[in-house]
């Protein structure tokens, strides 16, 4: 069957996503094929679980939905992927820390390494698509710098500013650990090549994004692993105090800026933006282990090891620079986020069992 033609106005042109297999690329591509546009998909399926994914988007999207599964560092893959593109969506990386810590060649290799692969097949394009990048607030380091202290069951700024506002982009970068090092270079790169060559590109800098379509694991996505345990039955491993706070965002919502962050490219390239849940959405571990008691009328299994290298114990975003420059602003509560990440992952529990994602 054809490509359904948006029929309204609308280019016919493909969304490239690039990792477009995994959690977010997958969400990202089902909203815009909802909307009769076509998506194409770059990913080496090399994360445990996000086949199903694809095999998901392809059976609610099939015609509107083309798959290229090749690495990022296959070129002329990549070069033919870029081609005729209307927008570029560039998700795909090794997104652990501990895996960084153990492969740090690898995590380079395909983080800035692959990054940089990206933009060079995008300056090579007469008129080249704007681009969309997710980095991470690990390029802010561990803010040892911040005073903090302990209110009940998380860390807390002792300045009164920093709790009203968050974290923004005036802060010093300060890379920490291999995958710190290897997204803060494809960050920096990304726009520099907005700089130095017109890139219509913006870089997110993301804290904790969450929801369904997540397959978290230890070493990275911990609101959905930490539900897939409970679900499991089995005992949760808290690195640290479990006190320390992140402002999570619902992928719904991160779907929503990066649409707006593509749609008004002119005033956002060359730009870096801290994106999450901002101070109004907040979350200790300790109290995700509480919402967890409440859902599931019991509390969790639960064994504690010293801190993880480069782990922050209070990181939340000031999001008010994307949202001035694009009336953003996140719309889905923790509670009601994370009660619909479990919902998923219940009635997902057989199906993930499966792909060996759940242990039933
Ligand atoms: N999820 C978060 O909380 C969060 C926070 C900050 C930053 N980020 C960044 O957002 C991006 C997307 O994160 P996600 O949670 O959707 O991760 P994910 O692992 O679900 O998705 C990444 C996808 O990239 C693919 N991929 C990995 N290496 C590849 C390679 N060499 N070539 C081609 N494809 C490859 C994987 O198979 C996967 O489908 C990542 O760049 C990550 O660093 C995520």
């Amino acid at each position: 069957m054809m490509p359904r033609n948006p029929g309204n106005g609308m280019s016919d042109r493909p969304i490239l996503i690039i990792g477009g297999a995994g959690f977010i690329g997958s969400n990202l591509a089902a909203h815009v094929a909802r909307g009769g546009r076509r998506v194409r998909i770059y990913d080496d399926l090399s994360r445990p679980g996000v086949d199903r994914n694809l095999a998901w988007l392809k059976r609610e999207h099939g015609p509107l939905v083309d798959v290229r599964i090749a690495d990022i560092r296959e070129r002329t893959k990549l070069e033919s992927a870029v081609r005729g593109a209307e927008a570029v969506f560039h998700f795909a990386a090794q997104t652990a820390v501990t895996t960084s810590l153990v492969e740090p060649r690898q995590d380079f290799e395909i983080n800035a390494g692959g990054t940089l692969q990206v933009l060079e097949a995008l300056r090579a394009l007469d008129q080249p698509p704007p681009l969309v990048f997710t980095s991470t607030n690990k390029v802010y380091g561990c803010l040892p710098d911040l005073p903090m202290r302990i209110e009940g069951r998380r860390w807390s700024p002792v300045d009164d500013v920093l709790f009203a506002r968050g974290i923004d982009e005036r802060r010093p970068l300060e890379f920490r650990t291999p995958y710190g090092c290897s997204k803060g270079c494809a960050d920096q790169y990304v726009l520099d090549y907005a700089q130095s060559y017109g890139l219509p590109a913006t870089v997110f800098r993301m804290s904790c994004i969450y929801g369904p379509r997540q397959f978290g694991t230890e070493d990275q996505g911990w609101v959905a692993h930490f539900l897939i345990r409970a679900i499991e039955e089995a005992p949760i491993t808290i690195y640290g105090d479990g006190r320390q706070v992140r402002d999570i965002l619902f992928v719904d919502d991160l779907v929503d800026a990066l649409v707006r962050a593509w749609r008004n490219i002119g005033a956002l390239r060359g730009r870096a933006f801290n994106i999450g849940g901002g101070c109004r959405n907040t979350v200790s571990l300790l109290e995700l282990l509480e919402m967890i008691s409440q859902l599931r009328g019991r509390a969790p299994e639960v064994a504690f090891e010293g801190w993880r290298a480069g782990d922050q114990r209070y990181y939340v975003s000031d999001t008010s620079a994307f949202a001035q420059a694009t009336a953003w602003r996140p719309r889905v509560s923790p509670r009601a986020g994370i009660e619909a990440l479990y919902g998923w992952l219940v009635e997902q529990r057989h199906a993930l069992a499966l792909a060996g994602v759940i242990h039933a």
